[in-house]
């Protein structure tokens, strides 16, 4: 399948992302906990840099826990500081005020050295599409906080959202753009929903899919669609006419209707209805 975004989109998101750039002390970066490396750019090594990281390990909720253990220990090995939530239920935000001044102490000391008072830590979010960005900030800044009006120095429409006295969020998060350095990297932001569905081939995807679950997580996927431990059911093509059974996906004449079952397939995994599923992990890249 050929994999894509508008090189056009991309440039526009680079400008956006380097004219913010100057304006702040941390970048918090959020990843899909299901895809942690796919869903990243790596280009934000090269934009955030000199700048306070943090990496959002999010939708944990819908990822392997024990994954997500070992995609913790690998970013904190690689020198981030990182925290896994669900920006959704906001569960695991508690924690990110912590983090945050963990990361920034180093300008948390030499404001304090200079006699530095009351000048709030400013953060943006950034992550490629569909990683959560949005509900994060609404989630993490709640109705507790207040926005600021423009200052000297912003673009004009950016506003701060003051978290306390601590912390500013610019309010828009940049976009990051997705990058697409292999088959499977391109594949992983299409089974997460990270790509337009109307140019992926639904059954091509699902076929992958069943073929990644079958061999990592078969028991959640005969959980779901009660498939029997006959044996019978070791191929995606098997347990897609399985689902066309169970679900009556049939066209006129009785025929299975691939497509039909394909998109029950996408739409059980990416709402987490066959189960806490990560797609690739630390061991596999490196
Ligand atoms: P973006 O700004 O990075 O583009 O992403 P956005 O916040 O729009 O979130 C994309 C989708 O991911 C949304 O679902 C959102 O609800 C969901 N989401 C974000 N964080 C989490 C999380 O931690 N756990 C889970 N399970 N889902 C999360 P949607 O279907 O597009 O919208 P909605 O129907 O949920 O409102």
């Amino acid at each position: 399948m050929n994999y894509q975004w508008y090189p056009g989109h991309m440039t526009k998101a680079k400008r956006m992302m380097q004219e913010n750039m100057g304006l702040i002390d941390l970048v918090i970066e959020v990843v899909d906990a299901r895809i942690p490396l796919s869903s990243r750019n790596p280009d934000i090594d090269e934009l955030g840099r000199n700048k306070f990281r943090v990496i959002l390990l999010n939708k944990s909720d819908l990822a392997d826990a024990e994954a997500n253990r070992l995609w913790m220990e690998y970013f904190k090995e690689k020198g981030f500081h990182a925290l896994e939530v669900n920006a959704k239920s906001g569960q695991g935000l508690r924690s990110l005020q912590g983090i945050v001044r963990e990361a920034c102490r180093e300008k948390i000391e030499r404001d304090r050295r200079r006699g530095i008072k009351n000048r709030p830590i400013r953060a943006i979010v950034v992550g490629i599409p569909n990683v959560g960005k949005s509900t994060f900030i609404n989630s993490f800044a709640g109705k507790a906080c207040t926005k600021t009006g423009n200052k000297p120095g912003v673009t004009k429409g950016k506003q701060w959202i003051r978290m306390n006295r601590e912390l500013e969020l610019l309010d828009t998060p940049g976009i990051l753009w997705p990058k697409f350095e292999s088959e499977e990297v391109g594949r992983n932001l299409a089974l997460t929903g990270s790509m337009n569905d109307e140019i992926l081939e639904m059954t091509q995807l699902a076929s992958d899919l069943l073929g990644y679950l079958l061999s990592h997580y078969r028991e959640q996927l005969a959980g779901r669609y009660q498939m029997s431990d006959s044996g019978d059911m070791d191929t995606a093509l098997a347990v897609l006419t399985h689902i066309c059974e169970i679900r009556g996906c049939y066209r006129k004449g009785q025929e299975p209707d691939y497509e039909k079952a394909a998109s029950v397939l996408m739409d059980d995994f990416r709402s987490g209805r066959i189960g806490r599923i990560t797609l690739e992990l630390p061991a596999d890249v490196s």
